[in-house]
């Protein structure tokens, strides 16, 4: 897939709308895990050295799902990204001009007092129920005081949102680093793997990571599956071909983490592999002891020196918190657009960046 890029661009005196994927977790306030802010820093670097004025825009969570399903219940400042902040300014190391609003009027004052050097962060653009709608009024007046448009956020370009696809109708539009880094680290795992290639599938919701092992099983080797899709496919008694593996057994009586045997199993299969994708802890990892299966497979993937990917927010949460980051060949930010490019479902963030030229 060849994507605009921003390295094809001229910046200088441009105002750039770049779609970030600043959909950190928060507890308490705070940002308990940064890496997605981290991941579109060279982006921002390049725009500005080029002299080019950046504003993110973003979403964080799902505020107008949960004001509807808890009414009375404080939401605003929970799904606020003022909350990132501190984070932004440490990570970017620069000056943040916070703007608490996506309308076109505000935007435009702001960015007439606001530095040049300066970064603008808009609010969150899922508080207007426009943007999910794609709402083409809404995308051409978010759009309407830049010149160019980035995305950067790979974790939604499995939507149609304004801020991905819309804004674009009015806007020349190009992929940041972390978009090119994506679509090139996830197709050659998917296209183009070294064998024996091994997938490791965990997580919930089993229709969600269906398509997947399916698409998986055309080219790969061995799928592994842990997690509450394990419990699920044993207990529907779903039928894989021969090259999807389930837990032969679990650990404690609720099935919270896949067996020693398992893990065993799991880790001579791994310890073979030339590629690895991973998508999904293995057990209920954020309670001990259940984290040991998800912490032992992370480690095999490490030790086996294969080509290794893995995504989704909580198995990137598990590798972070063991400092294993950097072992991995490549982290990616999306959780379910990772899933939904290696199952070849239709990205419409990235068709509207693809170079036809
Ligand atoms: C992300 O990575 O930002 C999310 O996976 C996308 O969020 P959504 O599922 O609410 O669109």
């Amino acid at each position: 897939m060849r994507l605009k890029k921003i390295q094809t661009y001229k910046f200088k005196n441009k105002k750039v709308l770049l779609r970030a994927g600043l959909n950190v977790p928060i507890e308490n306030g705070e940002v308990r895990e940064a890496y997605k802010i981290e991941a579109i820093k060279d982006t921002v670097d390049f725009i500005i050295a080029q002299g080019g004025k950046v504003t993110l825009v973003s979403h964080l969570g799902r505020p107008l799902e949960y004001h509807k399903n808890n009414p009375g219940a404080e939401w605003m400042e929970q799904f606020s990204l003022r909350q990132i902040l501190p984070n932004l300014r440490g990570i970017l190391n620069r000056n943040i001009k916070f703007v608490s609003s996506c309308h076109s009027n505000v935007i435009k004052k702001e960015l007439e007092t606001s530095a040049d050097d300066e970064v603008v962060l808009l609010e969150n653009v899922r508080f207007y129920e426009e943007e999910k709608k794609n709402d083409a009024e809404f995308a051409r007046k978010l759009a309407e005081n830049f010149d160019v448009f980035v995305n950067d956020a790979f974790g939604v370009c499995h939507r149609s949102h304004a801020s991905v696809i819309g804004v674009t109708k009015t806007l020349p539009a190009f992929a940041g680093f972390q978009l090119q880094r994506e679509v090139k680290n996830l197709e050659r795992v998917k296209k183009y793997p070294e064998h024996p290639a091994v997938a490791i599938i965990g997580g919930a919701k089993i229709e969600t990571k269906l398509p997947l092992i399916e698409a998986l099983s055309e080219n790969y080797d061995f799928i592994l599956v842990g997690g509450k899709i394990a419990n699920e496919a044993v207990d529907k008694n779903i039928n894989f071909n021969s090259r999807v593996i389930l837990p032969v057994d679990f650990a404690g009586e609720g099935r919270f983490d896949i067996g020693e045997y398992t893990i065993k199993e799991f880790s001579k299969i791994i310890s073979q592999a030339e590629t690895i994708v991973w998508n999904g802890p293995l057990g209920l990892f954020e309670k001990k002891p259940y984290d040991k299966g998800t912490r032992k497979i992370m480690e095999a993937i490490v030790q086996s020196g294969a080509f290794s990917v893995v995504g989704g927010g909580e198995s990137v949460e598990a590798v972070q918190k063991n400092n294993l980051a950097d072992k991995f060949s490549f982290v990616s930010t999306g959780g379910g657009a990772m899933l939904e490019f290696l199952s070849d479902e239709a990205m419409p963030g990235l068709e509207v960046l693809i170079d036809n030229k």
